[in-house]
């Protein structure tokens, strides 16, 4: 058995901590949940959400992973000999969602080459299932490059992709995954403040801003609008993959857990913030030049990224495409930090469980990962995707979620140890809150999202 890895630094597994958190998340999915959700409005359910659900829960993960020093399994395992399954399940997540969103880190990172000449053309939308997704169709056999332009295809990424994501793996925790994260996370903040900045300048910016932020304050008594900003919070902190039981499992004995949640916490809640701002502007400036109401170009998901972005770099004054590398390149960095944790998620669990090498772990969790992503590179793939995605977190997050605080809070009985654990080694002192929200309010929204979910597919 090898002695376990540990982190460098304090500061190695907070980086590698945030930087999981940060992900696409973060840059194409919050702006538009607040949006969507009241406007300005959805930051006291978002900060609600936060506070009770997201930071306790953050709290309890690096607890458990600190305490019982093991991936999801093996932690799940030492905390009670019937509960290993918890971990599994949550490594299963963490699988499932390594394999596509392998895919749109790939995608990113060819788009951050297309932006360079603008390749995309006036449609971007055509392009992006046509041209671009067509001919990376393998499953029916095209091969790359067979419509004759010298657009790669994302097989070509998504091996960049993979190669550098288990590069860094093979080389360990701190060699490997702290490193990388000391050089993706500022590098993703510089891209990103830049891309931001021009953003907030661009003509039109206001109109996009105020449709952001206007409160909208007849929706924040609507039960939706709560689910969502939990739903965001969840998925944003990776919080009930597994994925910050593993990274706590690496820290150092005195390792400050509360004072790291808190600091993780709110470091993801600033990129989002953030991402809102420059998201929101760019939408401004687009709705302006095309003349159309706000309402008509505000999205989310691939549809913002791969679609509409173009579209707005298409009339972009001036340097369009360094404007687009910084935006592509923001979304390569945030990505692979947040891919290297779930991956690292199964491949630990493997390490664990077989008492293999790193090398052979990763080699088997993330030669099978990356075999399985190549399925959702494809056309076809595209809307495939968006149905694991969904399912993933409808049900995945919130049930695994779900049955993780009930099981450690009512029926292991565990909170008050888990709170002293942690309380031994920082200032910042959890009291009651802490227990309330864990034992009351997280269970009790999560298992209504759970149902009002169930309902929405039965109907
Ligand atoms: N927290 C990440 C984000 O905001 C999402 C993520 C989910 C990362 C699952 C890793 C695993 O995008
Ligand atoms: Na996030």
């Amino acid at each position: 058995m090898e002695v376990r890895e540990q982190w460098g630094t304090r500061a190695g597994f907070v980086l590698a901590a945030v930087g999981s958190a940060v992900g696409l998340g973060n840059i194409w999915r919050f702006p538009y949940v607040a949006y969507d959700n009241g406007g300005g409005a959805f930051f006291i359910p978002y900060l609600f959400a936060l506070l009770t659900a997201g930071i306790p829960m953050l709290i309890m993960e690096f607890t458990m992973g600190h305490k019982y020093r093991g991936s999801a399994p093996l932690t799940y395992l030492r905390l009670n000999k019937k509960t290993e399954w918890i971990g599994w399940w949550q490594v299963a997540i963490a699988f499932v969602i390594s394999t596509y969103y392998s895919v749109i880190v790939a995608w990113a990172m060819a788009y951050a080459y297309f932006s360079l000449g603008l390749q995309w053309g006036n449609d971007p939308g055509g392009f992006l299932m046509g041209e671009y997704l067509q001919r990376v169709d393998i499953v029916n056999g095209a091969p790359i490059g067979s419509m004759g332009s010298i657009v790669p295809g994302v097989l070509i990424p998504l091996i960049l992709v993979w190669v550098i994501s288990l590069a860094i793996l093979f080389k360990g925790v701190k060699k490997g995954i702290e490193n990388a994260n000391r050089i993706f996370i500022p590098l993703l903040l510089v891209m990103f403040i830049i891309i931001v900045i021009r953003a907030l300048t661009l003509d039109g910016a206001m109109i996009g801003l105020e449709a952001l932020f206007k409160p909208n304050w007849s929706e924040i008594a609507s039960p939706k609008v709560w689910v969502a900003a939990y739903g965001q919070i969840f998925f944003s902190l990776s919080i009930a993959f597994g994925i910050m039981i593993t990274y706590s499992s690496y820290l150092p004995k005195g390792a400050d857990i509360n004072n790291n949640a808190f600091i993780a916490a709110f470091s993801n809640s600033s990129v989002e913030l953030l991402a809102g701002f420059g998201v929101f502007a760019a939408l401004g400036f687009m709705a302006k030049q095309a003349n159309l109401p706000i309402e008509e170009v505000a999205t989310a998901g691939i549809g913002l990224a791969f679609v509409v972005f173009p579209e707005i770099l298409n009339s972009f004054p001036g340097f369009n495409g360094f404007f687009g590398l910084m935006f592509f390149g923001s979304l390569v960095f945030a990505g692979l930090s947040s891919l290297i944790s779930v991956v690292e998620t199964f491949v630990a669990a493997i390490q664990d469980k077989f008492n293999l090498s790193r090398v052979k772990a990763v080699m088997i969790g993330g030669g099978l990962s990356s075999l399985v992503s190549i399925l959702f590179a494809t056309q076809g793939g595209l809307f495939f995707l968006d149905v694991v995605d969904y399912f993933i977190n409808t049900f995945g997050i919130a049930l695994a979620g779900l049955v993780s605080v009930i099981t450690v809070s009512w029926f292991l009985k565990k909170l008050t140890s888990f709170q002293d654990h942690a309380n031994l080694t920082s200032d910042l002192r959890t009291g009651l809150w802490w227990k309330v929200c864990l034992q009351i309010v997280t269970p009790g929204v999560l298992g209504y999202m759970f149902i009002l979910n169930l309902m929405d597919n039965l109907k």
